[in-house]
């Protein structure tokens, strides 16, 4: 049993502690929600315990599949137990329909779906306000070899293959997301988590948004969008 230690690091919507194994850290995930980089701040009862069941379930298939991770293990509703990763500063975002930022920026419709995923990058900074980055930006700027980035680029496109169905399981539509990557032991591991407050998750008959959107969009029953995820994920065979 590992023990818990001080905390090493605050986010948004979790909180990381360290252990007393150097090589492991708690992620605990919170029931904080903020959106439109800290403007609109709230809290969703319950995210965190979702969150934690969906990320975990999300790293424990894609390790499954040859996808090195940082995750170990869930160790109860809100703590994961993690391998420390130096965590490279870039987030990837991955799109399959036309939704969110792209809309304005290129000027889709919401839920065209896209000839081929679209791999983005932006710098992680808060002062910045995360601005869109290419691999050149990042090899320029020391923030990953062009090595590095070859690696992430095949493991995020593997990442969101073996998702898509993952998520359709449980009638869900995987949109688009948000992943990040670490340094640990050499190699390349997906780090962070993956959760309605990362991903896009729409129903897939009806289109209905069921994740961090409808906090984002004052739409109602945002605390329900979460529950149903998780609701769906745990009883997979009755709702298949
Ligand atoms: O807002 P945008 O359309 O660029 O977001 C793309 C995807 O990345 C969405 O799934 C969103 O939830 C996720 N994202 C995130 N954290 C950010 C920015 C975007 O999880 N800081």
């Amino acid at each position: 049993m590992v023990k818990q230690q001080e905390l090493i690091y605050e986010g948004e919507a979790k909180q990381i502690y360290a252990t007393d194994d150097p090589a492991l850290a708690i992620i605990r995930y919170t029931d904080e929600a903020t959106a439109y980089k800290g403007f609109k701040k709230g809290t969703i009862i319950g995210k965190g315990v979702v969150n934690n069941h969906v990320s975990s379930m999300a790293f424990a298939m894609l390790e499954e599949n040859g996808i090195p991770t940082h995750f170990v293990r869930r160790l109860n509703e809100r703590d994961a137990l993690v391998r420390r990763a130096e965590i490279i500063p870039v987030n990837v975002v991955i799109r399959n329909v036309a939704a969110g930022s792209l809309l304005q920026r290129l000027g889709l419709t919401e839920g065209q779906v896209l000839r081929r995923p679209i791999i983005e990058y932006c710098y992680k900074s808060d002062s910045l306000s995360d601005p869109m980055i290419n691999r050149d930006h990042i090899d320029a700027l020391g923030l990953a070899t062009p090595e590095e980035m070859d690696q992430i680029q095949a493991l995020s496109r593997r990442i969101n293959e073996l998702l898509i169905p993952f998520f359709a399981r449980y009638g869900v539509q995987l949109v688009d997301f948000r992943i990040e990557f670490g340094r640990c032991g050499g190699k390349i591991v997906l780090a962070d988590e993956i959760s309605p407050d990362s991903c896009r998750l729409w129903d897939s008959k009806t289109g209905e948004k069921m994740d961090k959107d409808r906090f984002r969009r004052d739409l109602d029953d945002v605390e329900n969008g979460y529950q149903e995820i998780l609701r769906r994920m745990t009883q997979p065979v009755a709702d298949a």
